[in-house]
């Protein structure tokens, strides 16, 4: 057998690829690929949520919130770390994302208008996140794979939390669950797009099944997120803005409406409602932040000269 063909028997028969390990260029740029992409949409992701902490309704809402926001943080360096194992570094992957190169889910590219949105993220988004992440804790490299068990137990307090933001509004005055509808009504068709294009217009995703980077398809995952959400709106006595929403009881699952694959193809080439605050801002707070690299680069160099002068002293 030639190296890809025992890399593939190694996939097929669940040997997880690590680091080290000989890996087709194809599987490793496939993997910086999609692993630096979700580590950007998870810093990326922090700005929508971001822009109520200081609105929150309560101290506990704020502090909540704040909690989730630090661990989409978290969630990105473990992904940046994971890529860097691949060869790529942090550096040339910031770059990336600054200068438009790099992909980050467009789910990130919709404003947030009411404090209702962080409901709606935290059930919809967050919720569609773990639909997809889930599966990639059995991701056929390493890295990864670990990295996203941390990231799934948090992400489910993530979903959690939204869904009782909305439970809460959805019990309320009018105005509130006026609100809460609204906000579902903004998020459900972009949360569906988390998901990616259909399975027959994804050019990635029949490799990735074969090398086991992904466990299921975009539509069946996509599936599984309608078949769910389509029930937990029922405890919230909300709709869910699709008239094609019906239970299919030969196929066991929900039919559902067309996605807007444009509008789609529209915000991840740049053009969404906030494409350009979301880089601005995130380059403006990595220019913001040089001096912090910068002494942490130097204490470190004092460290390892230290260091060097002990051992030779010794
Ligand atoms: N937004 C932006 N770009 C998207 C996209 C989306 N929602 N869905 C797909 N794309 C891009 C892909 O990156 C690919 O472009 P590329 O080849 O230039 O990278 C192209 O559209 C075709 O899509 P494919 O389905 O063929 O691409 P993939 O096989 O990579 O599948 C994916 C897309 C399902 C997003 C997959 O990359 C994946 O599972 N990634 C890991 C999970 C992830 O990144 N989730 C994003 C959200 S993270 C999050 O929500 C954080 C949470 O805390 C809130």
């Amino acid at each position: 057998m030639n190296q890809e063909e025992i890399f593939q028997q190694k996939v097929d028969t669940e040997v997880r690829i690590e680091p080290k390990d000989w890996m087709p260029d194809k599987y490793r740029q496939t993997l910086i690929r999609q692993i630096s992409q979700h580590a950007h949409s998870e810093i990326v992701g922090m700005l929508p949520e971001g822009n109520w902490i200081s609105r929150a309704p309560t101290l506990q809402r704020k502090a909540i919130l704040i909690a989730k926001v630090q661990d989409e943080a978290g969630h990105g360096l473990y992904l940046y770390s994971a890529a860097e194992t691949l060869g790529i570094s942090r550096d040339e992957m910031i770059a990336q994302l600054h200068s438009g190169k790099a992909k980050y889910s467009s789910i990130f590219n919709y404003p947030t208008t009411t404090w209702a949105d962080m409901g709606a993220i935290g059930w919809l988004v967050d919720g569609a996140a773990i639909m997809n992440q889930v599966p990639l804790c059995r991701t056929s490299y390493g890295p990864y794979a670990r990295g996203m068990v941390r990231i799934c137990k948090e992400e489910s307090f993530h979903q959690r939390q939204g869904f009782e933001i909305l439970l809460v509004l959805s019990k309320g005055t009018d105005e509130q669950k006026a609100m809460c509808q609204d906000a579902i009504n903004r998020w459900w068709w972009p949360s569906m797009m988390m998901f990616g294009p259909k399975d027959d217009e994804s050019p990635n995703t029949q490799q990735s099944m074969k090398w086991k980077v992904k466990r299921f398809t975009n539509d069946e995952l996509r599936q599984r997120f309608v078949d769910i959400c389509a029930e937990q709106i029922k405890i919230l006595g909300m709709n869910i803005p699709d008239s094609d929403l019906k239970w299919n009881a030969e196929k066991k699952h929900y039919d559902f409406g067309q996605i807007n694959w444009e509008e789609f193809w529209n915000v991840v080439s740049g053009n969404g409602p906030c494409n350009k605050e979301r880089l601005d801002a995130r380059v403006k707070a990595h220019e913001e932040g040089a001096w912090v690299r910068e002494a942490a680069n130097a204490f470190a160099e004092k460290q390892k000269q230290r260091a060097h002068k002990n051992s030779v002293a010794a």
